[in-house]
């Protein structure tokens, strides 16, 4: 796939191996400016090959003294591309061009009071004389290099900002990147807009265009394949798709009868009814309901799904006639691998698909420049309905790891119903979307219980719900108790089979948000 740089004025990320590179990255994206994250060690040759509007040093976990510490090739200072340097980044250019960072005894962590000292320098412009900053170092900037002026500091850092307009030179110490800092943003669209020039130019219109331009290149006349799931990055990929080339798409849905209410309904209306696309729906429940039969191992059953999907997959693919591609919904930080190395690594996904003997099909991964949260913008301007774009994270293995115990299709029908419930109340209910992932679990056990004069031996339903901002860590969400009664008497009288409901407070960890 040809670059976007190619087209696009592009800003280059140096990631001296902090977490905020890829968080600087999506910052630069909200001022609509094209970025892309990439090693320190990269060479000035290749920077100036690139030809980037502006670059910025990211920050980074090392002291600039500890041995290994990583460095740039210290002729990119005079490439004549605007730079501006964060945290680590900024004591790197000092250390580079003479400035003085001596070894501290105190940190600055957290919150801090940052001073703008000259009203007149162009990094700080229009951020008051006071404003919130957030700071996370050890080490900083003494005296900053011949030609610098200090244009802000903290109660303990001296030098908190500092610039060189003549040679193009800005950095703070602060992390203008993270939301605590009050006018991170404002300061970094001064450096992208007034002082780099860069136009703000990287819309959803703009990046819908070029990457159907891109496709069209890339594909030709030849036919692609592209595995639908119902999930946004795979949507996404096939209404771009369809968008670029038309009937030479074909899209297969392998449609396993473990997702949810409506759910495989929704994707067939959706591509081949709204958007005429050519869909291959493959109803693949009694296969996998017979794999499936008797396997109460959670790995287990996600191994044979997975196994069972390039199966079902590739016995479709394989009829039809002249595909050469396959598409695929990676997204950038499916691509980066930042880790604990400093340098980006692109990942191989290449190996990922299991092709049977024989077959082989070219990966086409038009979305492998975006964030999630692009994608989901990407797809609402091509049409998709928020059902599918603003969906909640779903296991692959979908209903499958929230049936405890073996999985038949009289639990999936009863789970469907259940979670259906909890999907439509928390729904109604969490207007500004505060809650993550809200589901029903049908674990595999009965309890005693009384409707009317009956007594009744079923199965309770557990409630999960959590708030999180990744599914790293997750809490339980503090949902309204008559929410949750609703909710309760709802399941009780209009799923057969359900005679308890139960609410899971376990946040994560030591809990998964999933069951199994
Ligand atoms: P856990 O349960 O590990 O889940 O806290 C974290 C996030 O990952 C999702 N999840 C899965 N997604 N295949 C997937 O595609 C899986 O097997 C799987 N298991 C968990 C889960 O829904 C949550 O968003």
């Amino acid at each position: 796939m040809a670059d976007y740089h190619e087209q696009q004025p592009t800003v280059l990320v140096l990631d001296f191996g902090a977490q905020y590179a890829q968080l600087i990255a999506r910052r630069v994206r909200e001022a609509r400016v094209y970025s892309e994250i990439v090693p320190h060690d990269i060479s000035a040759e290749e920077i100036e090959r690139r030809q980037p509007a502006a670059l910025i040093l990211s920050g980074g976990p090392a002291s600039v003294y500890a041995p290994g510490a990583p460095r740039l090739d210290a002729r990119i200072y005079d490439l004549g591309v605007p730079i501006l340097g964060f945290c680590y980044g900024m004591q790197l250019m000092a250390l580079d061009l003479g400035g003085d960072v001596p070894h501290t005894d105190v940190g600055e962590y957290g919150f801090a009071e940052l001073v703008v000292m000259e009203p007149e320098c162009r990094l700080l412009e229009g951020v008051p004389e006071t404003s919130q900053c957030w700071m996370s170092h050890r080490d900083s900037v003494g005296a900053p290099p011949a030609g610098f002026l200090v244009t802000a500091r903290t109660a303990i850092t001296p030098v908190a900002s500092m610039e060189d307009p003549g040679r193009k030179l800005y950095a703070t110490q602060f992390h203008p990147e993270v939301a605590h800092t009050e006018f991170g943003q404002q300061i970094i669209r001064t450096f992208l807009h007034d002082i780099a020039g860069i136009p703000a130019v990287w819309t959803m219109v703009n990046i819908i265009d070029e990457t159907v331009t891109m496709v069209r290149e890339q594909v030709g006349t030849d036919r692609v394949i592209c595995a639908l799931s119902g999930g946004v990055d795979s949507s996404v990929v096939a209404a771009l798709l369809h968008r670029a080339i038309g009937d030479q798409l074909t899209c297969v849905f392998v449609d396993h009868g473990l997702l949810r209410l409506n759910e495989a309904e929704q994707v067939v209306r959706t591509f081949r009814d709204q958007f005429h696309i050519d869909l291959v729906h493959v109803e693949a429940e009694e296969r996998y309901l017979s794999l499936l039969a008797g396997v109460t191992d959670p790995e287990q059953k996600r191994r044979i799904i997975g196994e069972e999907f390039w199966q079902v997959f590739f016995e479709e693919a394989t009829t039809l006639e002249g595909v050469k591609w396959l598409a695929q919904g990676t997204l950038y930080p499916d691509v980066i691998e930042s880790g604990n190395k400093t340098a980006a690594k692109i990942k191989s996904h290449h190996n990922l698909i299991p092709f049977p003997e024989g077959v082989h099909f070219d990966l086409i991964e038009p979305l492998k420049a975006l964030f999630k949260d692009e994608v989901r913008a990407v797809g609402s301007e091509l049409g998709l309905p928020d059902e599918i774009v603003q969906r909640q994270p779903f296991p692959g293995p979908g209903l499958a790891v929230r049936i405890i115990g073996d999985i038949t299709h009289e639990k999936l029908e009863t789970l469907r119903l259940a979670d259906a419930i909890i999907r439509e109340e928390i729904g109604a209910w969490d207007t500004q979307r505060s809650v993550w992932q809200y589901f029903g679990v049908l674990p595999d056990i009965r309890s005693v219980g009384v409707m009317g004069d009956e007594r009744t031996y079923g199965h309770p339903i557990i409630i999960r719900a959590v708030a999180s901002a990744d599914a790293m860590t997750a809490d339980w969400a503090r949902l309204p108790h008559d929410l949750l009664a609703k909710m309760s008497n709802r399941i009780i009288n209009e799923v057969e089979g359900i005679n308890r409901v139960a609410y899971d407070i376990t946040s994560k960890p030591p809990g998964t948000i999933e069951w199994e």
